[in-house]
């Protein structure tokens, strides 16, 4: 409805000469006036346009104007539809079984022109702010709706932090617990081997065992990384000249795999505000990862442009499998891997700490099982 004029009214009526007047009274003012003489016709043509208006005469030949009434109020879902009942006699009781029908308004015939025009106005008003109220409501429940939302992703993202913090904790007491022996034992190994002849057994022995030693300690280097990633002074970082320095590191490994990568980098992006060496371990983490995800070859793609609100945004795609559902659920969680003995899972956990928590950036994920993975990085630039 725009406004109270040009308001669609349907008039429910039998009564030729009734209608007539009160069809031509309405008109003349501007309204537009659609005629029913039964009840199911009424119900139909609201059935497929809801007017803005009814008013229904009590006595109809198929059924009684109260049915009718209490067929439109019986539909919830439409939107209010003011009814003015148009009764033949002033009894209460007609009165009060329109009203308990759902009418709004009950008008006695006679009805004179003046107050028809009164009624259907006032009607036509409380319609409008109904309506309106209607509207504020669905707007107010959509904005609660809205804000729901928000805050159970902060509440997530609490909840992570919170457990990120606890592992945290207990990642850094076993590191370092495990470490001062752990120097020990490797420096003696090492003054044993070259303490023996070159090529012997026993030297060959000590070398693996010297290997397996160091596994070690690159797994508590990697629990130090994420419990505690060492405060770095930021400045600014060219993100191309990062990126080109560990594909050139890991460029011969990456063709041996049958990776190829594809770099695209928009001219002149601006310098991030970071830590280069924390920067670079995360860009190593999701290349990394990449890689081991496309067992039997495929497309690395690294893109770094500047955002519509001015943060630089680095996206690492590759052509592997995808995460699946439930994996991607603990993505950033410390240890959940994929991958045995060779992954400690920690990869994503030290980049989430370091972009998010380091950084002040973002990090995200966008997978198809068998489409992929693409890695979202954004970061703060130089002001
Ligand atoms: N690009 C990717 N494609 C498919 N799966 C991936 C990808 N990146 C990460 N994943 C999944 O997420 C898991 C967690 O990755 P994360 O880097 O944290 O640990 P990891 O690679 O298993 O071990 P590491 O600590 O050595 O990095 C992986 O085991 C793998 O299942
Ligand atoms: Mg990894």
């Amino acid at each position: 409805m725009s406004g109270l004029l040009f308001a669609e009214l349907l008039l429910v009526d039998a009564d030729v000469s009734s209608a007539f007047t009160m069809r031509t009274v309405l008109q003349n003012v501007g309204y537009i006036v659609q005629r029913a003489e039964s009840g199911q016709a009424a119900l139909d043509a609201i059935h497929n346009h809801a007017p803005d208006l009814v008013l229904l005469a009590t006595d109809l030949p198929d059924m009684d104007g109260y049915t009718v009434a209490r067929q439109i109020r019986a539909d919830q879902r439409r939107t209010f539809i003011p009814i003015i009942m148009l009764s033949n006699a002033n009894d209460q009781d007609g009165i009060a079984a329109a009203l308990n029908a759902g009418a709004d308004e009950v008008l006695v015939k006679p009805i004179s022109n003046a107050e028809l025009l009164m009624r259907v106005r006032a009607m036509l008003r409380l319609k409008q702010s109904t309506d309106a109220l209607a509207d504020l409501n669905a707007t107010l429940e959509r904005k609660v709706e809205e804000r729901t939302q928000a805050l159970e992703e902060a509440h997530a993202r609490l909840r992570h932090a919170e457990k990120l913090a606890a592992l945290g904790n207990l990642a850094a007491t076993v590191a370092h617990d495990i470490n001062n022996p752990l120097t020990g034992i490797l420096t003696y190994l090492y003054l044993m081997r070259q303490d023996l002849p070159e090529g012997s057994k026993l030297q060959k022995d000590l070398e693996l065992l010297e290997r397996q030693a160091q596994l070690i300690a690159d797994l508590v280097k990697k629990l130090q990384s994420f419990s505690r990633p060492p405060r770095k002074d930021k400045r600014p970082v060219a993100i191309r000249g990062l990126i080109d320095d560990i594909l050139k590191l890991i460029e011969y490994d990456l063709r041996k795999r049958n990776i190829s990568v594809k770099c695209g980098c928009e001219y002149q992006l601006p310098e991030v505000l970071g830590a280069p060496d924390q920067l670079s371990e995360v860009f190593m983490n999701l290349i990394i990862n990449a890689r081991d995800a496309m067992q039997s070859g495929g497309l690395l793609e690294i893109r770094a442009a500047t955002d519509e609100d001015g943060m630089v945004r680095v996206q690492i795609s590759d052509t592997g499998p995808g995460i699946a559902p439930e994996i991607m659920a603990h993505l950033f969680e410390p240890f959940h891997t994929t991958k045995g003995e060779h992954g400690t899972g920690l990869g994503l956990a030290i980049c989430y700490r370091i972009i998010v928590e380091e950084h002040g950036g973002e990090i995200r994920v966008e997978s198809q099982p068998g489409q992929g993975a693409t890695f979202s990085i954004r970061l703060p630039v130089v002001q």
